[in-house]
């Protein structure tokens, strides 16, 4: 192999039994996709899928980009993830729940049969929900959560989950957005053995009167006391007690949409990425088997939240389409200790486990040690997903939590891709260190420049997808220019636009990608996406700032951190006043969140700006790194602009 990075060949006993043994098959899979696409989709969709009716199109590309997998099918997404598993897994468990505080809860494939038809009586019956409508979910991690998820998709109505970290700002904005007439939500839950609260925050969200919200349902969860309103508000442990447990399905077409996600953008406003039912949940469980090659007594583990992608794909949908039993965690997993997912592999004998670099990072420097106190020896298949995982990262999590037999699937993908498109496949891959190594089979992911053109190997370039795939994002809740600008606007190949992720990425010459990171405005903190123009609206919010510029700073821990410059109104000390810095970080938490809050906040005389009033973003980056500019600062309005941000910068540092 010609690259320099050390290469690790799969694990030969975990290949004999895996679902992909080799690259020879890799490449098969590969090139009957290339061969003959439609053929290809067709196949996996006919085998995977329950039809109550079957389709009668593959694909439909006359609208392009507007696409449309599978026409003419009808089915539901709630059956493929348990009706059709009633005959041969009814006991078998489908959600094993381990809250904050160590209870625990085993839903078996039935037992999810009863609750989600019973929660979907009652959408319809005290709610009147109907096909379509919009319900937002502002939930903890319990069952619950998934038996909201599930029971929206049995009776056709639109889901939209706000994580729970949002505040009450961020879920208004996000209710609005999608004209949601109900919000699911949960008195609170446990984090770090103490109650929070989440009914507060959706009272605080719905108070000002600007939504259509018509009825909120209560889930107990931490049992604090909650306020409630009265012909608005409704416990859900009351009025699920009377409902039937059978619930017909709501015979879908393939394109009704399943669910709508908001993730941030280049700009203020985040995005409802709308995905639909037939495509999405097909490619969710071929990810699921491939990636993961979850056997059917396995137990995996993805410790994401059900606010993001990962969470929707690889908890719920994904292991439950494939049948598979998927661990649901409501916890913190450095709580008690940075032993606990440890432990948690012991106890449940996991095989698989997901999670984020930033989760790997913060167990490697407070447990490095604590693998090894338990007997981790059940995992088969590691992941990663969200950021670039560092290199000693990697190599802890290969080596202490693998024990060098497992493979690293360090999978690429993006809540607009619906699943996984790029990643390492366990028995077939040799996987290189932090490389998210080929496109699985089907996806046409391409290393573009801007011209269309393929880049070179070694060459950094725009990562794009160069085929509709079924699982893709279907468009931006109710702004279609929006969806076309956002994702079709910037690269076409052979004057056809093609999807442009907003990633670079190089590959060498053994064909291997690596992920460079976003090439737009938009950092990523933990794994999770945020843009720097909608930290930027918050912090304009704050009576005495005139203007802002925020980039992203690597993190050691979060992978990127929020750099803010700030430019005060009538302001000539730039003093870096505590009390001001504070004041901010409050607006941006009342705005979006904890998660948003800044790790720097610099209050600098001016931006860097072109004589056309286009900040000059590259220049503030290098700045945050302490890294020399190499950028022409001739061409700015202000040149010596740059000198005195420096020298601010360097002394905030010291
Ligand atoms: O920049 C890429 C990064 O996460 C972005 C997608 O974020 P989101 O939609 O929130 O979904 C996160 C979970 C899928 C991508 O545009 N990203 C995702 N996976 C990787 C990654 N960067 C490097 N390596 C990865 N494996």
């Amino acid at each position: 192999m010609s690259d320099n990075k050390p290469i690790f060949q799969p694990n030969r006993e975990f290949a004999k039994e895996a679902r992909v043994k080799n690259m020879c098959e890799y490449h098969a899979l590969q090139n009957e996709a290339m061969e003959d696409y439609e053929g290809f989709w067709s196949r996996y969709a006919k085998e995977k899928l329950d039809w109550i009716e079957p389709f009668t199109t593959t694909l439909d590309e006359s609208n392009a980009p507007f696409y449309r997998w599978f026409d003419g099918g009808k089915l539901n997404v709630s059956v493929q993830c348990i009706d059709r598993h009633l005959s041969s897994r009814k006991n078998k468990a489908a959600i094993i729940f381990e809250g904050d505080r160590g209870d625990k809860q085993i839903i078996t494939y039935l037992e999810l049969y009863y609750q989600v038809n019973k929660f979907a009586n009652l959408l319809k019956e005290n709610f009147g929900v109907q096909k379509g409508d919009r319900v937002v979910i502002y939930m903890p991690m319990i069952p619950e959560a998934a038996y909201a998820m599930l029971a929206c998709a049995r009776i056709g109505a639109i889901h939209s989950i706000v994580f729970g970290g949002f505040s009450a700002e961020a879920l208004k904005d996000r209710i609005e957005d999608a004209k949601a007439k109900v919000v699911i939500t949960a008195d609170g839950a446990y984090r770090k053995a103490k109650p929070y609260m989440l009914k507060d925050v959706v009272d605080k969200a719905l108070e000002s009167g600007s939504t259509v919200v018509e009825k909120v349902l209560i889930v107990e969860r931490n049992n604090e006391e909650i306020a409630w309103v009265a012909g608005r508000d409704y416990s859900y442990n009351e009025l699920i007690k009377d409902k039937s447990p059978i619930c017909q399905p709501e015979p879908m077409d393939s394109e009704d949409p399943l669910f709508l996600l908001y993730t941030s953008g280049s700009t203020g406003k985040p995005k409802g990425v709308q995905h639909n039912s037939a495509g999405y949940i097909l490619w969710a469980q071929m990810t699921m088997e491939w990636v993961f090659d979850v056997k059917e007594n396995d137990t995996y583990w993805c410790t994401a939240d059900i606010g993001w992608i990962t969470g929707h794909t690889y908890i719920v949908y994904g292991p439950l389409a494939m049948g598979a039993t998927t661990i649901m965690f409501e916890g913190v997993i450095t709580f008690p200790d940075a032993g606990r997912p440890w432990k948690m592999v012991e106890e449940y004998k996991i095989n698989q486990f997901y999670t984020a670099p930033t989760a790997i990072r913060v167990l490697h420097k407070t447990g490095e040690n604590e693998p090894k106190k338990y007997d981790i020896s059940s995992l088969k298949v590691l992941g990663t997903v969200g950021e670039p995982i560092d290199p000693p990262a990697w190599k802890w999590y290969y080596e202490e939590v693998g024990g060098s037999r497992c493979a690293i699937v360090d999978t690429y993908w993006q809540t607009e891709t619906g699943g996984h498109v790029v990643s390492p496949l366990p028995g077939a891959t040799p996987i290189k260190p932090a490389c998210a190594t080929m496109p699985l089979p089907g996806i046409i992911a391409e290393i573009l420049d801007e011209n269309g053109q393929k880049v070179p190997a070694g060459e950094k370039g725009l990562m794009c997808i160069t085929r509709p795939w079924p699982s893709m994002i279907r468009g931006v809740w109710g702004d279609d220019e929006r969806f076309k600008k956002s994702y079709f606007g910037d690269v076409k190949k052979e004057g056809q636009a093609v999807y442009f992720t907003g990633d670079g990425a190089i590959y060498d010459e053994d064909g291997y990608i690596t992920i460079t990171g976003r090439t737009d405005d938009v950092i990523n903190v933990s794994g999770h996406r945020m843009g720097t123009a909608e930290v930027e609206a918050a912090i304009k919010k704050h009576t005495k700032v005139a203007e802002v510029a925020v980039v992203g700073k690597p993190h050691e821990i979060k992978g990127e951190g929020i750099f803010a410059y700030i430019v005060m109104k009538g302001e000539d000390s730039f003093a870096q006043e505590v009390e001001l810095i504070k004041e901010i970080n409050n607006i941006i938490k009342d705005e979006i969140g904890n998660i948003a809050l800044c790790d720097d906040i610099v209050f600098v005389p001016g931006l860097p700006k072109t004589r056309s009033g286009k900040i000059m973003r590259r220049i503030l980056r290098a700045i945050a790194k302490n890294e020399p500019i190499t950028q022409d600062t001739s061409t700015l309005e202000d040149p010596s602009v740059v000198e005195k941000i420096e020298s601010i910068v360097k002394s905030c540092m010291i």
